[in-house]
């Protein structure tokens, strides 16, 4: 039984205490190069980050040699499982004939037409290196092809650390206004006030809100950024009068509909697009579509797609590129991966996905906790409340509930179970039903009280 923690014959899990040297030893080191001591804060656990020594499949060993089912996978980027035997050959292959060029390379193509016959809304795809990236290129496209200024997001949504992506991705009861018409708050420090004209915040699944917004953005307004099922807004489900306002609404006055699938494309075969039938003008990806390695794309109809086009060879509405955009080494990785993504691929993620999220319901029922779990297909998060959740005010944790997911996620590290607890929890097809049955265990000897 992998993990530090195994069932005893009672089916009980035993924690053994949890202990990582050489992870705290690398810490210590790393804050002497680098600010905080990583280049991603959200390595940053307590007590310190866990640092990777290797993968297979569904488990992550660290380097004091602890074992952990996976339940975060690179933030939902890894869909297949780690170290997959088919994805490193392709890699393979590829690296043996070199990694990067200032020459195109015919992967790209396979990896564009893959994804193109898939959503019916992607009738043109460029690829850049990361969700970010694809955010900015979208938004972009959307300023250029519209000639205007300004765009509209959903408060608490995450889609990326550019600035006018990034607003109100922090906002709090102190600053964040009326529900019914959120103040754009800055997230970084240094952000330009301009942003602050140049981004409007909407609630999610607010339709009235939406409308009125969009209305009152009028000719000014590029584009609605969306995600269809924003994890940082605590994984709600998409109300159908909501999207079908946004729809409507950004079509009447003209402006366009981005919708970031960086993480939902892994709800299907088609995305999330396909399964809440969403017909965006553009689509960011990122993530699974790289297979394990940076990614990004902007997908979406030929009008505004062909704003990155040269005119007369010359520069594009939308100049774009990036030294390591569609490489051959991503565009392999992604275009194995994407091929193994088949229906029976996503009919297995559902499969795990509904088994991790109603076993953690009975285990909060068999615990008297008031705790609830939302997502789909191989995404779940845990709120410890039960506030119907629509919108980012609603999944707002008070500082207590924050500290008691954090412990829980805490003590699943300590039971084998890598998963942040106040974020998402994303599975891998690799994970077998005696993983969930780990998890499980896991989970009922972590929740307070177990
Ligand atoms: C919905 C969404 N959009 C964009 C991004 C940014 O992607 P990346 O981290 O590849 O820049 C993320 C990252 O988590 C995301 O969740």
């Amino acid at each position: 039984m992998p993990g530090r923690s195994r069932p005893d014959r009672g089916g009980q899990m035993r924690e053994q205490g949890w202990s990582a040297p050489q992870s705290a030893a690398l810490y210590e080191r790393a804050q002497r190069s680098i600010p905080d001591g990583s280049s991603r804060s959200m390595l940053l656990r307590r007590p310190h980050p866990i640092y990777v020594d290797h993968a297979a499949g569904a488990w992550v060993t660290d380097v004091d040699g602890n074992r952990y089912l996976d339940c975060n996978n690179n933030f939902a980027s890894i869909i297949i499982g780690h170290a997959d035997p088919g994805i490193s050959a392709a890699v393979a292959v590829r690296m043996a004939r070199g990694s990067a060029f200032s020459l195109a390379n015919d992967v790209e193509i396979d990896l564009a037409e893959l994804l193109c016959e898939r959503v019916e809304s992607f009738e043109l795809i460029r690829f850049c290196n990361s969700g970010t990236e694809a955010v900015m290129a979208a938004l972009k496209a959307a300023r250029g092809f519209t000639g205007r200024p300004n765009v509209i997001k959903v408060e608490g949504s995450y889609h990326g650390t550019y600035d006018h992506a990034e607003a109100s991705l922090g906002a709090d009861p102190s600053n964040w206004g009326d529900v019914a018409a959120p103040r754009t708050v800055p997230y970084a420090f240094g952000t330009p006030t301009s942003v602050a004209h140049e981004v409007g915040i909407i609630a999610y699944n607010d339709a009235e809100g939406a409308r009125v917004a969009i209305e009152q953005a009028g000719d000014q307004l590029a584009a609605v950024l969306l995600d269809p099922m924003p994890n940082r807004v605590g994984m709600p489900d998409l109300e159908p009068e909501f999207i079908a306002a946004v729809r409507e609404t950004t079509r009447k006055v003209g402006a366009l509909l981005v919708l970031d699938e960086v993480i939902t494309f892994r709800l299907g075969h088609g995305g999330m697009q396909t399964l809440a039938e969403i017909d965006p003008d553009l689509t960011t990806l990122g993530k699974i579509i790289g297979g394990g390695f940076p990614v990004g794309a902007i997908a979406g109809r030929t009008g505004p797609m062909e704003t990155f086009v040269r005119i007369d060879g010359d520069r594009a509405k939308v100049p774009s590129g990036g030294t390591f955009s569609a490489n051959p080494i991503t565009m392999a990785a992604g275009h194995e991966t994407m091929t193994r993504l088949d229906h029976d691929a996503f009919a297995r993620l559902d499969y795990i996905g509904e088994a991790v999220r109603s076993g953690l319901r009975e285990l909060f029922d068999r615990a008297g906790l008031e705790w609830q779990v939302t997502g789909r297909g191989s995404l779940f998060r845990v709120h410890s409340h039960q506030r119907h959740i629509r919108n980012y005010r609603d999944s707002y944790q008070s500082s207590d509930e924050k500290a008691v997911v954090e412990q829980f996620g805490l003590r699943m590290q300590a039971n084998g179970v890598y998963f942040i607890g106040d974020s998402l929890g994303s599975l891998n097809l690799a994970t077998t039903d005696e993983d969930i049955e780990h998890f499980l265990m896991a989970a009922a000897a972590s929740l307070p009280g177990g």
